[in-house]
Parts: structure tokens; sequence; C-alpha cells
């Protein structure tokens, strides 16, 4: 299959608009990641996003809707005063709420559950393109499993080509990380997966929100996670990652050690290191973080890529805190090292 890939426009959302009619997958932006669609309420059609990213079976899909209108007819139940509070906070936007799910939503987007994750997107190409489908779409992040999120077009493009017949080019995402993916089927909000929607966002409009503690720490021998996609080992690049947490100064002299090591043994190490940090590791192959939180956020899965594309085989990454987005920047680069995290 020819993979297209071309600029957001009034006639290539209509064009995407009729193959995701027609049971076809479309690469689009969203204001996240990019993601990979396909018509929701088409089973055969949601099979085939399983199989052009090699996807798990027992890995449900999120549905994209582009009016809050579209919600009724994918649940069970009407949105708690909870829920509600969430959506009219934080809809459209990088927030996806899990609910009971109504009998139009195929078993192949729930893999098998019975509750749906439903995301309102703020970006505007992936709201038209839901317009010019007339329905609403499954969409996982666009790359082939177990790689990193895609956050420009050209990332799909490397993972997705002779897959695909159409990918959109919107430009480079915003938040550059998945949306917070938050449990509203009980009492409290529990964030399954944290994202651009902080902790401290949710506690704001719910009083509090509880965190799953798959979130960060990997998971137990046969130990069942609330969100399925918790138990793969995502967003990980080829070379060994570890993750190094401390005092700045700390971190620099560790990760400094740790990458003349690597070198001295005939390795090919990378330090991911904060803007600031870059001077103080001189000679060494380092990529940019950014300045913070939200910039790593929008630079982390492009960096992961990239120290893919330079043959890195260890990986030397700082930490942030925890908190505001930091926490979805730790769960990301956390599972990419599968928690192999140093503390100094
Ligand atoms: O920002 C995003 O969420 C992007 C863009 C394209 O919207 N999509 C995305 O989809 O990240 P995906 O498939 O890569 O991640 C969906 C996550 C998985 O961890 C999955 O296990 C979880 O949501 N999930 C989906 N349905 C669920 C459900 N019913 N219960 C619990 N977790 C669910
Ligand atoms: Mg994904």
């Amino acid at each position: 299959m020819q993979t297209q890939l071309l600029p957001v426009s009034p006639e290539t959302l209509a064009r995407a608009g009729e193959l995701i009619r027609s049971g076809e997958l479309v690469g689009f932006p969203t204001e996240t990641v990019y993601g990979l669609g396909a018509n929701a309420m088409d089973a055969d059609a949601v099979r085939r996003i399983f199989e052009a990213k090699g996807r798990p079976g027992d890995n449900p899909l999120i549905v994209h809707i582009s009016a809050i209108d579209q919600l009724g007819p994918l649940i069970a139940v009407k949105p708690s005063p909870m829920a509600r509070a969430l959506m009219d906070a934080y809809w459209p936007g990088p927030m996806t709420l899990i609910f009971p799910k109504s009998d139009l939503v195929p078993m192949a987007v729930t893999a098998g559950l019975d509750t749906v994750a439903v995301r309102f997107p703020a970006h505007p190409a992936a709201r038209a393109l839901i317009d010019a489908a007339r329905r609403p779409i499954a969409a996982p992040s666009a790359n082939r499993s177990g790689r990193p999120s895609p956050t420009t077009a050209a990332h799909v493009f490397e993972d997705m080509d002779g897959r695909i017949p159409l990918i959109l080019d919107g430009g480079p995402c915003d938040v550059g990380l998945e949306s917070t993916v938050i449990d509203v089927t009980g009492v409290e909000p529990r964030i399954l997966r944290p994202g651009g929607v902080t902790r401290e966002m949710i506690a704001a409009v719910c009083g509090s929100a509880g965190v799953d503690p798959a979130v960060m720490r990997p998971l137990k021998e046969g130990e069942r996670p609330r969100s399925p996609g918790m138990k793969y080992r995502h967003y990980a690049p080829t070379g060994e990652l570890t993750i190094v947490e401390g005092g700045p100064e700390a971190v620099v002299e560790a990760i400094c050690g740790l990458y003349d090591a690597a070198l001295s043994e005939g390795r090919r190490p990378l330090i991911l290191a904060l803007s600031d940090h870059l001077p103080a590791y001189g000679e060494r192959k380092a990529l940019s973080l950014g300045a913070d939180a939200a910039e790593m956020a929008h630079a982390v899965f492009a960096c992961l890529r990239e120290a893919d594309d330079l043959g890195a085989d260890a990986i030397f990454s700082e930490a942030v805190p925890e908190d505001g987005v930091g926490l979805a920047v730790m769960n990301r680069l956390g599972r990419a090292a599968a928690f192999r995290i140093l503390k100094v």
C-alpha cells in the first residue's frame, strides 16, 4: 500500500473522512500525540488498527468525539456529577474518561471490557476529521506497538509507511504526551495514565484525585492493571535507558561517571538532560529535554526516537520532580526505562 503524507486542508480532510467511512485507517494530529484513526462503530475497521500497529488484542482503544452530544450513545449510564465537572473543565482537551460502555460500542474497541474510554480532543484538525467522518473515531497513538508515541507526522510515516493509505500532517503536537486517562466509574476520580491534565488540575475540580499504583512502579508478578496498556513496556528506545534522580550536581556527576564507564566498555552512550545542565556534560554526547517539565513533555518522545536514530545503546536521563506534568513525564520515562531508576 502507498502511504500518502498530506497537509491538513478541507480537501484532505474530506478525503480522510471518506476513508474512515469506508473502513480504512488514517493518521491524524491531536494536541497530545498523533492518532491512528478508524470508524469506532465498525469492528472490522477497528481490527485493522491492531494489525497495523502490531498491538496486543487485549489493549483497548480510546473513542474520539467532536461534540458532547456524541457521548450519550457510547455510554450505558449518564455521566456522574464528578465526570460532568471534569468534562466542563477540561473538554475539549488532553483528557480521556472511562465510562460503562453502551451496546453500540464494539467489543473490538474495548478489548472485551465493559467500559469505554472517550476523549473530546481540542485540536481543530482532529475535530474536523471526526466531523468529516460523521462518526466517532477509535484511535490509539499512531506508533507501532512498543515504539515511542509520534509527535510529528514524520514519526507516523516512519512507523506506518506502507500500512495505511493516508497521514494528515498538522505539524508538531502541542502537549507531546498522550492524554490523561481517568476512571470516573467510582466515587473518586482515579488516574490510570497521567498526562497534560494534571493530578492537581483534577483535584481542583473534584476535591481529590487518586493515582493508580501502576503509574509509577512496575507491575507485580500476575498483577492485572486497571488500564491494560500499563502492562506493556511502552515508549521504549532500543538502547538501555537508565534514569538518574537526585540533586542537580549529584545527578550530573553520576551521569558523567556512567557515561564514561559505558564509553570505555565500547558502548555508545547518550545523555538526556535539562537544557541548563548541558554545558556541565562537556564534550559528552547529549540531547536537550528542554528547560522544565512542560518542555520535557514536548521533547521526551522525540528524544527517545532520536536516541534510536543515533544508535545509542546506553542512555542516561535526568529526572524531573513528579508534580504537575512532571508526573506524566516520569511515568513515560520510567516505563521506557523499565523503571531502572538510580537515586543519587
Ligand atoms: O492522547 C491520547 O490519548 C492519544 C490520542 C491519539 O488521542 N491516544 C492514545 O491511545 O494514547 P493509546 O491507545 O495509545 O492509549 C490508550 C490507553 C491505553 O493505556 C489503554 O489501556 C487505556 O487507554 N484504555 C483504553 N480503554 C480503556 C478502558 N476501557 N479501561 C481502562 N483503560 C483503557
Ligand atoms: Mg499508545
